[in-house]
């Protein structure tokens, strides 16, 4: 990984770090850390996440045993896992966190899938892999870290095969989000910009890919930070243990900023899955 941004280099402290890990492992269970499918307000985090990965591998239509599958910010791997047990497939899970890295590294030898499961280090703005090596490329509500998601979207063009398919979620701005009204919510996580679905949609056909299907369920990213930060609140007192106080308040209080965003309807989260033509 040669020269990393900003950006890059924010993110990986920040999953990198105790507070943040401890907190990823609590609220979601350990497997998963996205926005969940909700089938009522109130659900178990861990059981709306994980719809969200079966409703992602439902959509794949090349999906098998030989296919050479990569997750771009795979965080501890449930993705991949699920993913390698349904379809037998082999997953690289490329992820810029170590301590995220060697906590799926555990779990992957502790389920007996270390042949079907790699686990590197790296970031998805500057991959090492050869030209055409994947036959379907996979993320889960990674790509907001980037500072530079052009290089991102060139990089997913450059290792995924014709004819391959690309499927991801991403928490984003709405199309038509005023400029400006979400400056709070990016300062926090220090970036400069939300990707969109206008935006990712014109840039993969620009390079000639398929748009499959857009499936933008912004209702979900509304219930599922709100569910964080009503689990936060009743659990506060042992979160605060593992993470600080100075963690959970600040985490409280942002939650809040993505909910009031999404009420506003300048947010928005779906399912974005494109064909490489
Ligand atoms: C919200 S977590 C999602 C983790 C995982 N996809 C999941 O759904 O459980 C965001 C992930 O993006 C990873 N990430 C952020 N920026 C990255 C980059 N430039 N390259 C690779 N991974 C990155 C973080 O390490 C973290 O695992």
């Amino acid at each position: 990984m040669s020269g990393k941004s900003q950006a890059v280099l924010t993110a990986e402290s920040y999953y990198d770090s105790a507070p943040a890990d401890a907190f990823d492992r609590a609220v979601w269970g350990g497997d998963d850390i996205h926005v969940g499918m909700y089938a009522s307000p109130g659900e178990d985090i861990a059981r709306a996440s994980r719809r969200t990965v079966v409703t992602m591998a439902d959509k794949l239509q090349t999906i098998g045993p030989g296919s050479r599958v990569i997750d771009l910010g795979a965080g501890f791997g449930g993705s991949a896992r699920y993913l390698a047990g349904r379809f037998g497939c082999h997953v690289t899970c490329l992820n810029l966190s170590e301590t995220q890295n060697a906590f799926n590294r555990e779990l992957t030898a502790k389920a007996g899938m270390n042949g079907k499961i790699d686990v590197v280090h790296g970031s998805f703005e500057d991959l090492d892999d050869p030209d055409d090596s994947y036959d379907i490329v996979w993320s889960q509500d990674s790509f907001l870290h980037s500072g530079e998601r052009l290089k991102v979207i060139g990089e997913i063009d450059r290792v995924l095969k014709p004819g391959g398919e690309l499927i991801f979620t991403d928490p984003m701005q709405a199309d038509d989000c005023p400029d400006g009204v979400l400056d709070h919510i990016l300062r926090r996580i220090h970036l400069q910009t939300f990707g969109s679905v206008a935006f990712y949609r014109h840039e993969f056909t620009r390079r000639g890919f398929d748009v499959v299907a857009l499936d933008e369920t912004p209702m979900n990213l509304r219930t599922h930070y709100n569910r964080v930060r009503e689990v936060l609140i009743e659990r506060r007192e042992e979160i605060t243990r593992l993470s600080g106080a100075d963690y959970v308040n600040g985490m409280i209080d942002g939650l809040k900023h993505w909910v009031d965003g999404a009420d506003k309807g300048y947010l928005n989260w779906g399912i974005l899955h494109f064909r490489k033509g």
